[in-house]
Parts: structure tokens; C-alpha cells; sequence
């Protein structure tokens, strides 16, 4: 698709308004709070086509599962992030004709995401079918200083015309999901009134008892002068309060609407509705200038934290905002019963739970960018679900230990497709990995005594149990995997999910010495709690050592699976470009044969265990596997990126950050209308970062090596590092790295290691 959107640094903007890329739009505009979140929807009635979503973090369905052919062991069902009540609605008829984006002539168009500050704004004029032309402003955004709360400010400016205006503000929960397996209406209504200013609708799901109130209040201003309402209604679901006023020419009608949006996640039953009105009042007695203000300031204080900035590249600029904007907007860390699901606020693609994206891609963004209490919830969600991973180990079959699922929203298994439910259990070996990530980039060792060493050896006595000994061969085996490369299914001795089973064993046993060690009390109590022995622990230290690796040893490199070079091997610039993407081109059996890899597999594990092996190593795979791979995940550019900064392929590393750059903003998969893919976001971060800015950390030293893409003149990043927040500058001459905070910091740059004094920048010559 040819690129619509306006570049700037800090903003998104569409100008003119074209109907074919509206459901685009109103992914890539999509305004949330970690709490809640909503596509761009227009505010005023819409009848072309459109997704209209508003989500509500942690309120989900358990929609029956459906499946051609059923398998013991699927999940009953999907657990869905549900499309909620619509807060945001206004119906606006002018002298009898609804003003409606669809029928009118619309001209002027512009909308704007402004990143920097945190709202959505909207300027048009529409010509409608009686001739009056009206100018609308609207700006809205999601508070994220008190999350429970929407605003919009609505002005309407006739242009030649006098006339009658009715406006009806509602609010409407009688809302489908999209992606509803049988059509289904997931929310009952419990209670609707509408009276003077306000409405209030309480609507609950069918199954498991989700409670949601959304409170309104809307006020209306002709030329400064407050209008009364003179209507209110409701039904099922449904209320609404209704203005009856007249406009004059030239002269502006606002509409304010506020809305408090509480669910029983958070609070009792039965004080929803009170709460809701609080919290109501509260934000009108603010008024919408100064939640505004608030607005803005909590935003400049997110970017303080994890702005980069690309100097002399304003697409790429524009790029890496558009993606850090929406992490910040998907999770704030405040809850530890929450996640971040692929498609955000953004839309209904992948029932908005959580899959292995969060460990592997999302967990360094929070790590590097926020408090660390941030990055540790992430790790208490899954503490919180271990019973529940036990459970699902043991319905398949196994006699102890966990398995995480593919798909989840509350620590139960939801995705039902044989290959990838029972066998991508890779996903495992990512949940620990993440609690090594998190202790070795803040340090906090604690955590493993307190929670870590608990998940990790479940998920060890899970790997004991999945590999199988050959005594032929005296090695250790696991059959019947599917990797990451989800274009070659149901393989034996998958390579990566060999060696991550293999390092969790290792990592475990790691920690396991650690805590005997450094408190032998907490030990103990764990020892006596999991029941763990000596025997368990002597045959994880014997599959380590046992462990089966396929290789092959002509071209010295690692297979992604047995008998993966019996396949035919060929380049992906060997085939005719007709026939990307291979996954709207080709059958699945064509791609399963094929030898095309979807995202990263063996170099996942070179990414993730890059300490464990030499450049040589990694550069070889590298060679071998990249032309190979089709990159149809939107995870898979980030990794190819930061391996292709570290063996100096620059040019292939730059290629692959645009790829994930402005994957959402140029609609490179042809999927945006679904939503935006919102934990690849977090991999690009992770390609300037990581890749770029050659951060790791290394028996608890931050190291450095970054090399800057010829077309930038410069480029920084922030990172918060045990306790100091560095912003590191990057230019084609020099690196300047600026310690924003009072606290010393060690930084190993180029392998020399430089003391930086609080707020005291050094410089050294780029490489
Ligand atoms: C990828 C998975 C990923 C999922 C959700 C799939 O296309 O292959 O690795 O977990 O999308 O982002």
C-alpha cells in the first residue's frame, strides 16, 4: 500500500479522508491507558466501514472454542478481550440530516495522533445533502494520571448556514465482538438510566461474572452559553441523554463529554455505579483543560524515560515513536494481573490474551524504560499462573511440572491447533528466560528466592519429562515439536526448543546453587515446599549433558530440526516475487514442505543466548539461515536486525529495522485493519537498542557497541540502569553518554570501561 500518512516526529497525521483506508486508520489512531484503550473511532455516527472497539484491559469471555476436528486436550474455550460499551458516541442531526462522514462531502480532513502529549484529534468540514456545511474539531484522549477516565471535547462551527441541531450523547453497550466464534452477544444488561446531564449503563457477562460500568456526562455550549438537556432515554443497554439547540452561522457549539468507565476487576459489585459517578465528578469538576494538562505532563514524563530520537531520518523518527507511544499506551505495569496482548487496544486479532511475545520481545522494552516493579509484574503474572500451567501439563498427560500455555488470559491453555497447542512448547523455555533477563539486567537476585526459583523448576521437571532417552545413541531427545518457525510443524529435535529446554535446566541448577549458597534458609523451605530431590536434580544435570543437537558438520551449522537439510534448499530471492507473501500465495502443505522459515528459530536462540556462543558461530548460522527466512511474523525483523548489527552487516540490519519500524504506519503485511502488532513494537525498540546501540548486559556491566545507519546523522536512546538513566547519543563521529541521574554508573564501551559521574556526560569516538 502506498503511504497515506504524513510524516513528523511526533505525530501521526492523515490528511483527507479516504473511506478505503478508514479501518486502518482507526487501528494506527487507537488512544489507550493500560487500563483501557479504543480504536479511532469517529465520535459522531459512521455507516461505512469500521471496527468500533473499545477495550477494557482484563475483562474477557470464554467464547466456546471452535475447531474443525476436535483433539483431546484443546481448550474448551478462547478467552476474549471483549469489545465493551461505547463511551465515545454522539448523534448529531442538523436541520433533519445526520451528520455522517459516510454521505456527507467531507473536505479538510485531518487527523492527528499526537504522541507527544497523548491525544487524538480530528478536524474536517462536511457539506451535507441539504447544502450546510459544518467545521467539527474533536479531540479526545484516555487519562492516563486516573485511568478510569475518557474525554472529549466536540466543537461544531456552521459555515453558511443557521439551522436546528439535535445532539444525542449516548452510551451503547450492546456491543459484538468481531471475532465472536458463534455470533454471539457476550454482555447481559444489568442496569441503564439517563437523567439531566448523565447516563449510566452497567451491562455484565454472560459467563464469569464481569461487572462494567460506564458513567457519562456530557455538557453542551452554544456560543458560550450552557444548554440544558431536554430528553433522556434508554433501553437495553443502552442510554442516552439528548440537546436541542440552534446554530448560528459562524458561531461554535462544544460538546463536552466525560466518561468514567469501572469495572468489578477493581472494585465490589454492587459500588460500581457509585464509584463510576465519584470518579465522574471528579473529572468534570477538573474540566477537560486540565486533565488535558495532566495529560501532557504524564506523557513528557514517559518520554523522559524512553524517548529515541533519530536525527535526519523523520520517517524513521516518526517510526520508533509511533512504536514506543503504543507500549506505553498497552501497559503501564500498574496491575500484575494484566499483559499485553498483540493487538493492544488496537483490535480483536488474537483475543487480546498473552503469548510468549511478552518474555521474548516486550520484557526489555519495560526492563530498560520504566521502574523495575514495571518489568517484575510481568513475571508475577506468570508466578500467578503456574497452578494453572501445572494443570495444563497434567491434562496432557504429563506426570509433574508446568506447562505454560501458547494463548492465555487467565493461566489456562486457549489456543487449539494441535501443532502449536501441544507442541510450540518452546514457549516454556521464554517464560524462564525472562526471569534470567530480568535478574541480569536489574540485578534484583531476590526475586528467585521469592518467586523465580518456583516457576523455573516446574518448568525443568516439564522439560524432564518431554525429552526421551535413546539408548542407542545414549542422548536425550524431544519429538514432536513445532519451534518458532510456525512454516515447519511437527519436527523432531527442533534445535532451539532443545537447547532453551537444556538452558532452563542449566539455569535452574544455576539458581537452585546460588540460593544454597546465599541464603540456605530459603532454600530449604523451598527444597521441603517443592519436594524436590536429588534425583530430579541428577537427571537434569544428566540431560544437559546428554542433550541431543542436530548439526551438521559440512556446513558447521546448527539444524533447525531433523532432517532439515533434506529439504530443498533454496534462497527466498530465488523465488519470483508473485509469490510473497507465502502465506497468502501458498497451501500450507506447500509451505510446510518448503524450507522457507517464518521468523527466527536457531537464531532465536543465538539472540537470546548470544553470551553462549562466538561471532564466528553466530555469523555462520546467520549466513545460512536469513536467506531463508520470509520474515512473515512481524517478531521476526527485530532479531535478524540486532544479530545483523553485531556481525557488521549494517545494511541488512538497517533493512530489517525498517521492516519493523513502520510496519503498522506502512501497512507492510496488509493487516493493519486487524490492529496494530502491537509486541513487535516492542522488538523494534529492541533493534535500536539492542542492535543499534549494542546494549547488553554482562555479568552485571552494561555494555555498549553501537554503530550508527549511514542515513542518520544522529540517534539517542534513554535506558534506566540499576538506578542511573543514561541517554546515549549517537553520532556518525562520536558517542556522548549522558547520566540524567545523581547516581555513578560503569559503562563498558567498546570493551573499555568508562565511570560516569552523575549528571556528567562522556564522550567517545564511534567506531
Ligand atoms: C507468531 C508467534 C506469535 C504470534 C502472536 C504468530 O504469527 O508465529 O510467534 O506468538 O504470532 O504474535
Amino acid at each position: 500500500m502506498k503511504p497515506y500518512l504524513k510524516e513528523h516526529p511526533w505525530s501521526i497525521i492523515e490528511e483527507g479522508f479516504d473511506k478505503d483506508k478508514h479501518e486502518i486508520s482507526e487501528s494506527i489512531f487507537s488512544i489507550g491507558n493500560g487500563h483501557m484503550g479504543q480504536r479511532a473511532n469517529f465520535e459522531e455516527t459512521y455507516t461505512g466501514k469500521s471496527l468500533q472497539g473499545s477495550y477494557m484491559a482484563g475483562v474477557y469471555y470464554p467464547d466456546k472454542t471452535r475447531v474443525g476436528w476436535w483433539k483431546n486436550g484443546y481448550p474448551e474455550y478462547f478467552a476474549k478481550v471483549l469489545n465493551a460499551t461505547n463511551w465515545i458516541g454522539l448523534k448529531i442531526v442538523i436541520d433533519g440530516v445526520e451528520l455522517d462522514l459516510n454521505t456527507a462531502d467531507v473536505t479538510a480532513f485531518r487527523r492527528e495522533l499526537n504522541m507527544k502529549e497523548g491525544y487524538l484529534s480530528r478536524t474536517f468540514s462536511a457539506k451535507l445533502h441539504n447544502g450546510h456545511i459544518i467545521d467539527v474539531e474533536a479531540t479526545r484522549f484516555v487519562s492516563i494520571t486516573s485511568k478510569e477516565i475518557g474525554a472529549i471535547e466536540y466543537k461544531l462551527t456552521p459555515v453558511n448556514f443557521d439551522g436546528e441541531i439535535e445532539i444525542t450523547s449516548y452510551l451503547d453497550g450492546d456491543i459484538i465482538n468481531s471475532d465472536a466464534n458463534y455470533d454471539e452477544k457476550f454482555w447481559a444488561s444489568v442496569n441503564e438510566e439517563a437523567f439531566g446531564n448523565e447516563a449510566v449503563v452497567t451491562v455484565k457477562t454472560k459467563k464469569l461474572d464481569f461487572y462494567y460500568t460506564s458513567k457519562k456526562a456530557t455538557y453542551v455550549y452554544t456560543d458560550g452559553d450552557a444548554i440544558k438537556p431536554d430528553a433522556a432515554s434508554t433501553r437495553e443497554k443502552y442510554a442516552e441523554v439528548v440537546f436541542h439547540t440552534t446554530l448560528k452561522k459562524g458561531k461554535t457549539t462544544v460538546i463536552y463529554k466525560y466518561a468514567a468507565n469501572v469495572t468489578n476487576r477493581d472494585y465490589q459489585d454492587d459500588t460500581l455505579e457509585q464509584i463510576a459517578t465519584k470518579k465522574l465528578h471528579d473529572a468534570v469538576e477538573t474540566g477537560f483543560e486540565t486533565l488535558m494538562t495532566d495529560q501532557k505532563e504524564a506523557w513528557a514524563k514517559k518520554w523522559q524515560d524512553s524517548d529515541i530520537v533519530i536525527e535526519g531520518d523523520v520517517s524513521a523518527q516518526q517510526g520508533i515513536r509511533f512504536n514506543i507511544f503504543h507500549m506505553n499506551q498497552t501497559y503501564t505495569g500498574e496491575d500484575a494481573r494484566l499483559n499485553i496482548g498483540p493487538k493492544g487496544f488496537t483490535g480483536e486479532k488474537y483475543g487480546g490474551s498473552t503469548y510468549w511475545d511478552t518474555e521474548a520481545y516486550c520484557l526489555p522494552f519495560y526492563l530498560a524504560t520504566a521502574d523495575q516493579r514495571i518489568a517484575r509484574n510481568l513475571l508475577v503474572y506468570r508466578h500467578n499462573h503456574l497452578e494453572k500451567a501445572k494443570e495444563n501439563a497434567k491434562k496432557l498427560g504429563f506426570s509433574k511440572g508446568a506447562l505454560y500455555p501458547m494463548v492465555t488470559m487467565n493461566g489456562e491453555e486457549c489456543h487449539n491447533e494441535w501443532e502449536i497447542t501441544f507442541e510450540e512448547i518452546h514457549r516454556n523455555g521464554a517464560i524462564a528466560y525472562a526471569i534470567y533477563d530480568y535478574v541480569n539486567y536489574t540485578g534484583d537476585k531476590a526475586y528467585i528466592g521469592e518467586l523465580g526459583i518456583e516457576v523455573l523448576v516446574e518448568i525443568s521437571r516439564f522439560w524432564e519429562e518431554r525429552v526421551h532417552y535413546v539408548p542407542r545413541k545414549d542422548v536425550y531427545m524431544m519429538h514432536g515439536v513445532t519451534g518458532p518457525n510456525e512454516y515447519d510443524n511437527n519436527v523432531n529435535n527442533n534445535w532451539y526448543t532443545n537447547r532453551i529446554a537444556s538452558w532452563t535446566l542449566e539455569y535452574t541448577l544455576e539458581c537452585l546453587e546460588e540460593l544454597k549458597m546465599t541464603n540456605p534458609a530459603t532454600f530449604d523451605t523451598w527444597i521441603e515446599q517443592l519436594q524436590l530431590s536429588e534425583v530430579e536434580t541428577t537427571k537434569w544435570q544428566e540431560i544437559i549433558d546428554k542433550m541431543y543437537y542436530p548439526v551438521d558438520e559440512d556446513l558447521d551449522v546448527f539444524l533447525q530440526a531433523d532432517n532439515f537439510l533434506d529439504k530443498e534448499i533454496m534462497k527466498v530471492e530465488e523465488l519470483d516475487a508473485k509469490h510473497l507473501p507465502l502465506n497468502q500465495n501458498w497451501s500450507w502443505d506447500r509451505i510446510l514442505r518448503s524450507c522457507f522459515i517464518k521468523q527466527a528459530d536457531v537464531l532465536q536462540g543465538l539472540h537470546f543466548l548470544n553470551h553462549t556462543y562466538d561471532l564466528e558461530t553466530i555469523k555462520r548460522n546467520f549466513d545460512f539461515y536469513e536467506p531463508m527466512t520470509v520474515h512473515e511474523s512481524s517478531l521476526s525483523p527485530c532479531v535478524h536486525s540486532i544479530l545483523a548489527c553485531q556481525l557488521g552487516y549494517q545494511d541488512k540490519a538497517y533493512d530489517m529495522y525498517l521492516r519493523t519500524a513502520r510496519l503498522d504506519l506502512d501497512n507492510y503485511n496488509n493487516d493493519t485493519e486487524d490492529g496494530c502488532h502491537i509486541t513487535s513494537m516492542a522488538g523494534t525498540w529492541m533493534s535500536v537498542v539492542q542492535g543499534f546501540g549494542g546494549m547488553k548486559v554482562i555479568d552485571q556491566q552494561l555494555h555498549l557497541r553501537p554503530f550508527i545507519p549511514g542515513k542518520w546523522d544522529a540517534f539517542s536512546f534513554k535506558i534506566v540502569f540499576r538506578g542511573a538513566r543514561l541517554n546515549i547519543r549517537v553520532t556518525q563521529a562520536q558517542i556522548d553518554i549522558t547520566n540524567e541521574s545523581h547516581n555513578d554508573i560503569d559503562v563498558i564501551i567498546f570493551d573499555e570501561s568508562i565511570h560516569i559521574k552523575g549528571n556528567e556526560t562522556m564522550s567517545v569516538a564511534t567506531n
